[in-house]
């Protein structure tokens, strides 16, 4: 089965065919880089470029696939959380084309985009198991019961771990978005030279907070000097980014031991980051828990993932309606 899907909740125009939930066909990706000047994603821009780029991304990803929209078996479109007006643009799109072409059509949750990711690279992943959801705008530990079965253990009473990341590279000057110019930044620097707080760490919640933390860096760096600042760069880096992931790798793991789940996965932007990955690999080691990532193509926004949701929900539940409307604040637990 063919699944064409559709990602445009907020900054990247992306069109992906997935056969059978599993192999991607083809997963365009055009990242609108307009925002950079003006330190975030000013949304009437990021329409505008949507609306533009939509169609001929779609016409990329039925080429790179080898088939035509009379192969397509399914559309998949994201519905929300995001910002609406880009989020109206891929759904309108998508529901227009089903319409026209008379194919079933499934509205997703963008946030179960991310989790999912994981179901589709890594098959021999446990149905039950721990999702850390780490993105530009959520923090979420949540325990899949199977695909579609959701509880949601943890989240953030503030920002996200990503936007903790995104104004915490502003601050250092490393320009929007900031996530993956930190890390490489942190790579070489010490991450023992300040220790930054590391909020609600002990109590027995799953919750966490990060608007302490970027304060914090915030704060550290304003008493410095240029050339103090310059000097110790990377080190501040990478000690920010050690107590931004010691929180979500402490948190994570005792989830699975409270809830003796084996698997874990994490994914959203931040599942890219390289210190994630190899601080939850050095606590399991020897134990019997398994780690699973999504490729970096797919920790970020893309539209396989989104593909790969609408393969699933339709297996699970059959087609959805074309009444679907754009939900900016969508929540995983809503669907
Ligand atoms: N290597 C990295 N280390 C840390 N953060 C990273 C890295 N790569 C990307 N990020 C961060 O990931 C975020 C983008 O991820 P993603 O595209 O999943 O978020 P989003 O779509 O903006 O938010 P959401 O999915 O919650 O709506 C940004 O905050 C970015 O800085
Ligand atoms: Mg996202």
């Amino acid at each position: 089965m063919f699944t064409l899907g559709i990602e445009t909740s907020c900054d990247e125009t992306s069109v992906a065919i997935v056969r059978d939930g599993h192999e991607i066909l083809s997963n365009v990706i055009l990242s609108q880089t307009i925002h950079s000047k003006y330190g975030g994603v000013v949304p009437e821009v990021a329409s505008r470029a949507h609306l533009k780029t939509i169609i001929p991304i779609y016409h990329k990803a039925l080429q790179e696939a080898k088939v035509t929209i009379d192969d397509i078996d399914l559309i998949a479109a994201t519905m929300g959380p995001g910002l609406v007006g880009p989020l109206l643009v891929g759904l309108s799109f998508a529901k227009g084309l089903a319409f026209a072409k008379d194919i079933p059509f499934i509205p997703v949750n963008h946030t179960e985009g991310h989790l999912t990711a994981n179901i589709l690279e890594h098959p021999d992943l446990d149905n039950h198991h721990l999702s850390l959801i780490v993105s530009g705008g959520h923090t979420l530990l949540v325990e899949v019961m199977e695909f579609g079965r959701y509880k949601i253990l943890g989240q953030t009473k503030d920002d996200a771990a990503g936007e903790a990341f995104d104004k915490v590279a502003k601050v250092m000057g490393l320009g929007y978005p900031g996530g993956a110019k930190l890390d490489k930044l942190a790579q070489s620097g010490n991450a023992r030279y300040f220790k930054f707080p590391r909020a609600i760490l002990n109590d027995d919640s799953y919750m966490f907070s990060y608007s302490g933390l970027k304060t914090a860096v915030a704060l550290y760096i304003e008493k410095l000097s240029a050339e103090e600042f310059e000097k110790h760069k990377a080190d501040i880096a990478a000690s920010f980014q050690e107590a931004a992931v010691e929180v979500l790798v402490k948190k994570t793991l005792r989830a699975v031991r409270d809830k003796n789940i084996r698997d874990i996965t994490i994914s959203g932007g931040v599942a890219a980051n390289s210190r994630l990955r190899s601080m939850f690999q050095e606590k399991i080691k020897g134990s019997k828990f398994r780690l699973f990532y999504p490729s970096l193509e797919l920790c970020t926004d893309n539209a396989a993932m989104i593909a790969a949701v609408g393969y699933f929900r339709y297996q699970k539940d059959g087609a959805g309606e074309l009444i679907a409307n754009a939900v900016p604040n969508l929540r995983l637990d809503e669907i």
